[in-house]
């Protein structure tokens, strides 16, 4: 079907915020991806479904053109970006903050800074524009812990409430980036459904910053 839209969303703060952004734009899952096992959602329009995928592959159907459009958060297009994508609109949704974290008693240490993050690109272009050198330390998630057990000086992580931080006694050091989530697109699909993704760009801003 020519005019079938594919849509990349992850489960989770995502899914949840952008939902009422569909909905204005009258696209509403038939299934609720927390309870249902399906990856793929139908919707209340028959050519629109919807791609429950994991945050950082997102990109990847998007700009493989296994999906139109998608929703990815800024963290996750900087860390690794894509080829064939347009980002389209900041959403303003699951907003935070990329931060240099660290304990709330600095510890002196004789060696490089060492960073845990899941964030290695992103920190790696940071120090370098710093002029700093640090070892980092690849993690997939909890990286909260590195500092606690002596994994590492500091983190490189997402930041919001900051309760996080402070529930392991960290606190934040250094502001590297706002985040917010992104509508990207396939720029082959952009061309090929002008339109049609047009419109939903204008219902989604009558959402937007409200
Ligand atoms: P997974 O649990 O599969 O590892 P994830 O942690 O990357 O996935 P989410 O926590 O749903 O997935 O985060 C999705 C996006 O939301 C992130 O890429 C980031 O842009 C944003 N985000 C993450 N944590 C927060 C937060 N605490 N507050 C606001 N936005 C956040
Ligand atoms: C994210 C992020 C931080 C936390 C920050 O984790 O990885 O740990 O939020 O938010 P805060 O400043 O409001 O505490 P998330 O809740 O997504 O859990 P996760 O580890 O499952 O990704
Ligand atoms: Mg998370």
């Amino acid at each position: 079907m020519s005019n079938q839209l594919t849509i990349a969303l992850s489960k989770g703060r995502i899914f949840k915020d952008t939902l009422p952004l569909l909905k204005a734009a009258g696209i509403e899952p038939l299934d609720d991806p927390d309870t249902s096992r399906k990856l793929i959602l139908e919707t209340t329009q028959p050519n629109v479904r919807l791609l429950v995928v994991r945050t950082t592959d997102a990109p990847t159907y998007v700009s493989y053109g296994a999906a139109d459009l998608g929703v990815a958060g800024k963290d996750v297009l900087m860390e690794a970006p894509s080829d064939n994508l347009y980002e389209l609109l900041d959403l303003q949704i699951a907003k935070c903050r990329l931060m240099v974290a660290g304990p709330v008693e600095e510890r002196p240490h004789g060696h490089r800074l060492k960073i845990a993050t899941k964030y290695v690109n992103s920190a790696r272009a940071y120090y370098a524009a710093q002029g700093q050198q640090v070892d980092l330390i690849k993690l997939y998630g909890s990286m909260e812990l590195a500092p606690l057990i002596g994994l590492a000086d500091r983190i490189v992580d997402l930041v919001d409430t900051g309760n996080t931080l402070k529930a392991n006694h960290l606190k934040p050091l250094e502001h590297i980036a706002d985040i917010s989530s992104r509508l990207i697109v396939n720029q082959h699909a952009y061309k090929t459904k002008y339109a049609q993704i047009q419109q939903i760009i204008e219902k989604f801003n009558t959402v937007i910053g409200k």
